[in-house]
């Protein structure tokens, strides 16, 4: 088949979260698969200079915005499984220092930010000389593609046009803007209303994906059962439960290219399975690098990841304030909401010798917590699918989660099945069930005949592509036996 991806973040160009691992990810196993396939992102700045590989194309972009048009420029680099990366350069959208928000604030234009993405993807779809048969899009961000497409399709300029699939990451970011921008998409009045792209008197990029793609994913199977519902679906669940026969939770892979514990620069020691020794070198490592005591038989307890509400932080906090008076470290490395990233170095100031906190960005960092840690915190609200969890199970690290999303549906409780038990889940959303978790895990880690059932199981759990890209070629197939552009009118 040929697809064509697009998303806001691909690793290792941009990322900020698990959209760029799984992405990058798919779009390597689809063509290592056979595909051909391409991936469209937007040159953010730096990209250039740390690939200088990348090869500025022909053919530019000028693009209707409106009253106006936008100029652009497409760059490619062919990435290590043959897949064709794109990326959308525009200077005034996206030559900036970061990809979404600035000192707590979204950019003012991400509307016209990301409908220009939108287009430059549509466009491509459309004179790509490789015509992609099927686009495939992830987030709001490019959530308009999939009705440009429909919108050219019923207009007749484009008889040919693709199905597409929608992957809904996270249905808490929406892209909600005035409706004012709207003209911005330079598409009829005529999709402005309740059954499609208008949402309470706005309009909204994910509403537009969702009424509009061919096929709906999210990334785990609990996740799109959840979404269907009042307390998860933001505002959507109705819209979505109109297309529930067209929505499919996908669990995500894990690329063990990338997070693998043997051949990994970023961790001090290789260990495995089988040669688990390495790991305590890991842990004395992470120890120093966040100037706490180095002690083997201290349980290390960590978190890497964004600070928003999502992630539960607000759990972890009051759990430690209860749990550090045991004998314990935690480690944190995450950024992101200023009263979160406050609240963790207060954290820190009252128990220096038990927490370690850096407030930051840092790949190789996170690796080494990963490795190093004897368990994952991961107590969130709600988690579509988490990535986090699943490489704490590779790297011999237990996972600590709540019963939500794809964290139910990659980690093993006891009380799920004693034989193949990999971490510890709990359910209430409240300090004390995470406190109750954290209880549990100090019991196992004074058990090494226990913890090392615990590892031994996690590290043999396999969430390797092969399964989740044979799920996602299922789907092309059936969008590609639909009508071409979309099922609605
Ligand atoms: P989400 O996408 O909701 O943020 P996931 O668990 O799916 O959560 O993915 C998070 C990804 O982002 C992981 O690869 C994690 O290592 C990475 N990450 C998040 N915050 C940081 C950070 N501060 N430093 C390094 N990596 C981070
Ligand atoms: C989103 C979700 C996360 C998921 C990731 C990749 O950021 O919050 O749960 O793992 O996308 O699909």
């Amino acid at each position: 088949m040929r697809i064509l991806l697009a998303s806001s973040e691909v690793h290792p160009f941009s990322k900020t979260g698990g959209l760029a691992d799984m992405v990058a990810a798919l779009a390597k196993s689809l063509a290592s698969r056979g595909h051909t396939v391409g991936l469209v992102s937007p040159l953010y700045r730096g990209i250039r200079e740390k690939f200088p590989k990348l090869k500025k194309m022909s053919e530019g972009l000028y693009l209707p915005m409106g009253a106006t048009a936008e100029a652009g420029q497409v760059w490619h680099l062919k990435g290590s499984a043959g897949e064709h990366l794109y990326f959308i350069e525009h200077d005034g959208f996206f030559d900036r220092s970061s990809y979404y928000l600035e000192a707590g604030r979204d950019f003012p234009d991400n509307d016209a930010r990301f409908i220009f993405l939108s287009k430059a993807v549509v466009h491509l779809a459309r004179h790509l000389s490789w015509k992609p048969e099927v686009v495939h899009v992830h987030d709001w961000q490019v959530g308009f593609v999939p009705l440009l497409i429909r919108a050219q399709a019923a207009a007749g300029v484009w008889p040919s046009a693709p199905p597409t699939l929608l992957t809904i990451h996270n249905l808490a970011y929406q892209g909600v803007f005035a409706a004012t921008s709207y003209p911005l998409t330079n598409l009829p009045w005529s999709y402005y209303n309740v059954g499609g792209v208008e949402f309470y008197n706005q309009i909204s990029c994910l509403k537009a994906g969702i009424n509009f793609a061919t096929q709906l994913t999210t990334v785990s199977p609990r996740y799109a059962r959840e979404i269907t519902t009042p307390e998860f679906g933001c505002g959507l669940d109705g819209v979505l439960r109109g297309r529930q026969s067209d929505l499919t939770g996908i669990l995500n892979g894990v690329d063990y290219d990338e997070w693998n514990t043997t051949d990994n620069k970023s961790l001090v020691a290789a260990f495995d399975r089988d040669h688990p020794e390495g790991k305590a070198l890991n842990k004395a490592s992470l120890q120093s690098a966040y100037h706490l005591p180095v002690r083997s038989d201290v349980p290390i307890f960590s978190t890497v990841g964004r600070l928003a509400d999502q992630k539960g932080f607000d759990l972890t906090i009051g759990a430690l304030e209860e749990m550090l008076s045991s004998d314990m470290q935690f480690i944190l490395l995450g950024t992101g909401q200023p009263e979160l990233e406050e609240a963790a170095r207060v954290l820190a100031h009252r128990h220096p010798e038990k927490v370690g906190i850096k407030v930051g960005y840092d790949h190789k960092l996170a690796h080494l917590i990963e490795a190093g840690s004897d368990f994952f915190v991961m107590p969130s609200k709600f988690e579509p699918c988490g990535l986090n969890q699943m490489y704490s199970l590779r790297y011999g690290t237990i996972p600590i989660v709540r019963i939500t999303g794809g964290l139910d549906d990659s980690v093993i409780d006891a009380k799920d099945d004693a034989k193949k038990v990999n971490g510890i889940k709990f359910k209430e959303y409240t300090t004390a069930a995470l406190s109750k978790a954290i209880r549990k895990a100090l019991g196992i880690f004074a058990d090494p005949k226990l913890l090392e059932f615990y590892r031994w199981n996690g590290m043999g759990c396999d969430f390797s592509w092969e399964q989740t890209s044979s799920e996602y070629e299922a789907l092309f197939k059936r969008a590609l036996s639909m009508s071409a552009g979309g099922t609605k009118p």
